[in-house]
């Protein structure tokens, strides 16, 4: 089973999560595509969800599907939302970002119900941090916040380059106006202390870290899909 494969066995199984009449957070990356396209045949076939999206690259997709599609502030309760990660370890706290929609990301899925995260098994992890963390900060300041960061880090025993993410020869810029720096950790072994020190800098607008906010995970691999649940 090669890696798309994994990604549409993973939203296959999330699929029979979702009901008739649901309001659902739709996620951002190639897995949560693949959750889109089967999603759109749901609807095609006379499902009837609204769905709101975490990104403006989902919404296009989603438009072009004929999913339909609402504003988080049209429905603010939302009751599943099913999005990708770029890790996640046992206790289900995940790196997301990768794809560079982690605000939006995190406060659709902080207004859910439910979020079931849909991955291939390369994405499960022992310790977090090998993907580099996403950090998304306001441009205004971004050198004195680079520096907050490097200093938090050091303080918590991290070390790791930060870079400013690119793409092509443009500063990328998030659906929200930020730029996000990537922290090259490698491993970061308590997630919790660096969320809560990341979330004390002014110019940090959000971070990758996932904590206490998905339900269970939906793990493919080529045996097919398991459920993961918090240990
Ligand atoms: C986007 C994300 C994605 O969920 C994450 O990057 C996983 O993407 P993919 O399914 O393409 O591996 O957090 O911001």
């Amino acid at each position: 089973m090669d890696a798309r494969e994994m990604k549409v066995k993973a939203a296959q199984a999330a699929l029979q999560y979702v009901e008739d009449g649901m309001r659902l957070g739709i996620g951002t990356g190639s897995t949560a595509e693949e959750f889109v396209r089967l999603l759109a045949e749901k609807v095609a076939d006379g499902l009837k969800v609204e769905g709101v999206p975490t990104s403006e690259r989902t919404a296009r997709l989603c438009l072009e599907l004929g999913v339909p599609l609402k504003s988080l502030d049209e429905l603010p309760q939302l009751d599943l939302t099913i999005d990708g990660a770029d890790e996640l370890d046992a206790a289900l706290t995940l790196i997301k970002g990768g794809g560079g929609a982690l605000l939006r990301e995190k406060i659709v899925a902080s207004a859910s119900t439910q979020m079931i995260v849909i991955a291939d098994e390369t994405k499960v992890v022992e310790t977090l941090g090998r993907f580099p963390l996403p950090i998304e900060v306001n441009p205004f300041g971004l050198s004195s916040t680079r520096i907050a960061i490097d200093r938090l880090a050091e303080r918590l025993g991290l070390s790791g380059e930060l870079k400013l993410r690119r793409s092509s020869e443009d500063v990328f810029t998030t659906d929200g106006g930020h730029y996000i720096l990537d922290a090259f950790f490698g491993r970061i072994p308590d997630a919790e202390a660096l969320a809560v020190q990341l979330n004390s800098i002014p110019g940090v607008v959000e971070h990758g870290l996932f904590i206490n906010i998905a339900s269970f995970a939906i793990i493919a691999g080529p045996a097919g899909a398991r459920t993961l649940k918090a240990n």
